[in-house]
């Protein structure tokens, strides 16, 4: 396994395997690197002749009072993991190279990025597409896999690729979880003792509508299972804010009113909770 710290070199690299008829997939990442994103490099390795991961923060995509300078980073760690999956090479640059003095340059996927997500982290998804397409850019691939955990984002970044004509697959791989069904997230971490014994609920109350709407039908109630999934959640004394709790459609992100009329072919239920200053989100998704 190689690391590359420069554009340039990764740059060189790729356009030679491609020359070469090498299969590239590629696996973006923020680092901190758990099982969830392990899986994602699994699925690449089955697939790629050659698999490459990055691993950058991307501060473009952190909001002024967000985690930026507390985001969790264990290089040497990440190492490690990568070496025992079979990763080819790790593409690690420094804010420098990705962010030269006057850099001006920003991609901007609209509508679907004002809501959910977008709607409590604005400038979010402009810095996500951003360092997407410029990784893309960088590495290559023929294809690229992200996690469903963060279906939003998989839905703008679709949405980019198709606007842009970008040339790269994208591949969604199932969110990983923890025994007691917690989606596996880099800033679990930062739970004490008390709010990590909570945060299952997230996934709790996403089966509790699932299982509804699947055993008594499409003719459930939104607002209902909306006030029954917020109720559980509030059972929980650490679970602090509801951020939202959303129907929408899994491709196009539209908002689901009524599940009465509707005819999506799979429907997204998504939320974010705070517990104190950690937010976690979390989805289900049910295919008809
Ligand atoms: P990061 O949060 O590090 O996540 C990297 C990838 O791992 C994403 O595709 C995410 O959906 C996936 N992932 C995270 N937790 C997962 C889990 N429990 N199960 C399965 N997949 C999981 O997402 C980002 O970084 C950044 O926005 C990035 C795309 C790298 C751009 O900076």
């Amino acid at each position: 396994m190689k690391i590359l710290r420069t554009i340039g070199e990764a740059q060189k690299l790729t356009t030679s395997l491609r020359k070469k008829n090498k299969t590239i997939g590629f696996v973006p990442t923020m680092g901190y690197l758990h099982e969830g994103h392990l899986s994602l490099v699994k699925a690449a390795r089955k697939k790629a002749d050659v698999v490459i991961v990055s691993i950058y923060v991307n501060p473009l995509q952190f909001g002024p009072k967000e985690d930026l300078s507390k985001y969790p980073r264990d290089f040497k760690r990440d190492e490690l993991l990568c070496r025992k999956a079979e990763v080819d090479y790790i593409f690690y640059p420094d804010d420098k190279q990705m962010y030269p003095d006057k850099f001006s340059t920003y991609v901007t996927v609209e509508n679907i990025t004002s809501i959910l997500e977008g709607r409590i982290r604005p400038e979010h998804f402009k810095g996500v597409t951003t360092i997407v397409l410029k990784l893309f850019n960088i590495v290559q691939p023929h294809f690229s896999v992200f996690g469903q955990k963060d279906a939003q984002q998989v839905a703008v970044i679709k949405k980019m690729n198709a606007d842009l004509n970008v040339n790269t697959k994208i591949i969604v791989s199932p969110t990983v979880r923890e025994a007691d069904g917690l989606a596996m997230s880099s800033r679990n971490v930062y739970l004490t003792k008390e709010q990590r014994a909570d945060a299952p609920y997230l996934q709790k109350s996403l089966q509790y509508a699932k299982r509804k709407i699947l055993l008594e039908g499409y003719n459930k109630d939104i607002e209902f299972l909306e006030g029954q999934m917020s109720k559980l959640i509030k059972s929980r004394k650490t679970a602090t804010k509801i951020d939202y709790i959303s129907f929408n459609d899994y491709y196009t992100l539209e908002e689901i009113k009524s599940l009465k009329n509707s005819n999506n072919s799979a429907i997204l239920i998504s939320l974010a909770v705070r517990f104190g200053k950690v937010r976690l989100i979390d989805n289900i998704v049910i295919k008809r």
